[in-house]
């Protein structure tokens, strides 16, 4: 049979591995910690559910426009504006099947053959792997760690050619947890403004920042929100993660031109689940306990790893992932992470997924009491190596 070389370069990754074998573990009955986890352990809010029963019960079970239905752009596109300080209307967004889908559109919107995606590294696993999809090809930016892998303005302009296309930028960061502020924000800003590429700005994590910060979204930066593709949804923020329910924010035009794709390919999002976002929007109390609670779990975690030799942790300021260097124990992060898992039962994802050797991610997103037991077994696995 003769396959498509593209989708044949697709990588299968190492998460995957390491989730089958989590499964299969469980599967014989053994209780395994599970910090390898990229969704909330929250069940969806009952508010959510009972939205989304009360539209199957109205019959709202059919196609929407393309871009989304209309009253959920419009809500969307209030978020965005009281929340996010983005100047947006309902033409300006763009309801997708989850936030992945978003950029997936995005990315096939805006690339030709010959064309150069920018990816600071670590990378979030999706991002390479649907470029490859397109035309163009990636370009890695390498993150320093003495600068907690944030993007700096001087990497940055080192990096652009007049190949370059588009840079993916995403914070709060999967795999690192790291964010930007201001100041750093607008730093980057002042490359992009002088370049003629466009930003795709992933915010999917933007809830969930902790140490009473808030969150910056890029287009709202002085001369930004026309370069700038923003990236949201309801998976992390809403625990919403089965619903496939996300969005695009940018030009006008290119929403009108990014929903052809849409029409021919999805036809819509799910009905019932963007009657489900409408409703969320409405409630942002939920949000904020949800972030207090991942701050404790932060907290907790930050200080059991960092009381264990041989791992450093980087703190996160958001996400709910916690990097970790490993390089120590002198083991590569798969094998690590295949150890752990099958000597003490913790599983975790090796970063090399991100495309970085010698560090793990570690999941928060689980109770206390697993964080507890998952430390205890993480420090007697080092211990014994
Ligand atoms: C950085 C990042 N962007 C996008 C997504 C995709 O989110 P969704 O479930 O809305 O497709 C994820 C999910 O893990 C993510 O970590």
């Amino acid at each position: 049979m003769s396959i498509n070389p593209q989708v044949l370069s697709l990588t299968k990754s190492a998460t995957l591995k390491i989730t089958a074998l989590t499964k299969q573990i469980k599967r014989e009955g053994k209780d395994v910690v599970n910090f390898a986890a990229g969704e909330p352990d929250f069940d969806t809010p009952d508010f959510i559910k009972t939205a989304a029963k009360k539209a199957i019960d109205q019959g709202f079970t059919k196609y929407t426009p393309s871009s989304g239905d209309n009253r959920l752009r419009e809500a969307i596109a209030n978020k965005l504006k009281i929340n996010n300080g983005i100047l947006a209307d309902k033409e300006n967004i763009i309801v997708t099947s989850g936030a992945k889908y978003a950029i997936f559109i995005a990315l096939l919107s805006l690339l030709s053959d010959g064309d150069e995606v920018l990816i600071p590294l670590p990378y979030w696993v999706s991002y390479p792997e649907m470029v490859k999809l397109t035309s163009a090809k990636v370009k890695f930016i390498e993150l320093a760690e003495q600068n907690n892998f944030k993007l700096t303005p001087k990497l940055l302009e080192e990096s652009i050619t007049d190949k370059t296309k588009v840079l993916i930028f995403n914070y709060p960061n999967n795999p690192t947890g790291i964010t930007y502020n201001k100041k750093e924000l607008r730093e980057i800003s002042e490359i992009i403004k002088g370049a003629n590429i466009h930003v795709i700005s992933d915010e999917i994590y933007e809830v969930l920042v902790y140490d009473k910060k808030s969150h910056i979204s890029f287009a709202s930066l002085d001369s930004m929100q026309d370069k700038t593709l923003t990236v949201g949804g309801f998976s992390k923020s809403f625990a919403m993660t089965g619903w496939r329910v996300g969005y695009l924010a940018a030009n006008k035009d290119l929403v009108k031109e990014i929903s052809k794709i849409v029409g021919h390919t999805t036809s819509c999002p799910c009905s019932v689940s963007q009657a489900a976002a409408l409703a969320a929007l409405e409630d942002t109390e939920w949000q904020a306990q949800i972030s207090l609670k991942f701050e404790e779990r932060r907290d907790l975690l930050y200080k059991g790893l960092g009381d264990i030799p041989k791992i450093k942790p980087l703190k996160p300021e958001g996400t709910f992932y916690m990097f970790c260097d490993i390089s120590q124990t002198g083991l590569t992060s798969f094998d690590f992470c295949s150890r752990l898992l099958e000597e003490e039962l913790v599983s975790c994802i090796p970063a090399s997924s991100f495309g970085k050797e010698g560090y793990i991610r570690v999941s928060f997103s689980t109770s206390l009491e697993q964080i507890n037991k998952g430390i205890n077994r993480i420090d007697s696995f080092i211990r014994q190596l």
